[in-house]
């Protein structure tokens, strides 16, 4: 039976039809490492559109060839990417190329494939933590340890502003997630229908890191 979406969930679904779209392509066991890496990208970068929507600016002036004009600029510096190793490398290029000026940290993570539960093995993110805004990286939140570990290392480091960016959910991991960490607002491309024994989104796309860097 599958499970469910809480009401009180922090879950945004970006449903631009530009997304969808190319969702459905990365879905296509058909889809060869280097069209799936590119997709990954460009739907990274057109939610990150999205995601940055109240990101902070300050206002500055600009000399048209005419006069001098106000304009905005974004505070790009104190935003701060931090992919979960392995695949949520594969989203960080996308959004740089809107925000070069953003840092990159990495947290480093993986499912122990029988008890489906986090085991991580790297955390290094920028300094002055507390000043920062994050976006933690993954393109699958599935029974939602992962995220909630890297949330809760991020938390431990002094971080109180994060976002969670993922491109297929599933309805388990959005209300792991929701539940431990209610502060943490989630993006997702797609939320799927459930989680096979295994503990593989279905629909899904498959494995998101061995897809990326064709591993098996
Ligand atoms: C995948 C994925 C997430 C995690 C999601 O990584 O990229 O990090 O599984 O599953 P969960 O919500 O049940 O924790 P994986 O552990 O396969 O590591 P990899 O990126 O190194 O392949
Ligand atoms: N990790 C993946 O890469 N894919 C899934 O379906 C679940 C976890």
């Amino acid at each position: 039976m599958p499970s469910t979406v809480p009401a009180t969930s922090m879950l945004h679904v970006v449903d631009h039809p530009l997304v969808r779209h190319k969702i459905t392509l990365l879905r296509d066991r058909a889809t060869p490492t280097k069209q799936f890496k590119e997709l990954v990208d460009e739907i990274a970068m057109l939610m990150a559109y999205e995601a940055t929507r109240d990101l902070a600016l300050d206002p500055v002036q600009v000399e048209t060839p005419l006069e001098t004009a106000p304009g905005w600029a974004v505070r790009g510096k104190k935003l701060t990417l931090v992919p979960i190793l392995r695949a949520g490398l594969g989203m960080v290029e996308g959004i740089l190329r809107l925000i070069p000026s953003a840092r990159v940290g990495h947290i480093g993570l993986y499912r122990n494939h029988d008890t489906l539960e986090p085991v991580d093995y790297y955390f290094k993110v920028p300094g002055d933590v507390g000043a920062r805004d994050f976006l933690l990286l993954d393109p699958m939140l599935a029974t939602g340890g992962s995220a909630c570990a890297a949330v809760t290392s991020l938390k431990r480091a002094g971080a109180t502003r994060i976002r969670f960016l993922c491109l297929v959910a599933a309805p388990e991991g959005v209300a792991r997630l929701s539940r431990e960490h209610p502060d943490v607002p989630i993006l997702a491309a797609a939320l799927d229908r459930e989680l096979n024994e295994q503990g593989y989104i279905l629909p899904g796309l498959g494995d998101a890191g061995d897809r990326l860097f064709g591993t098996r």
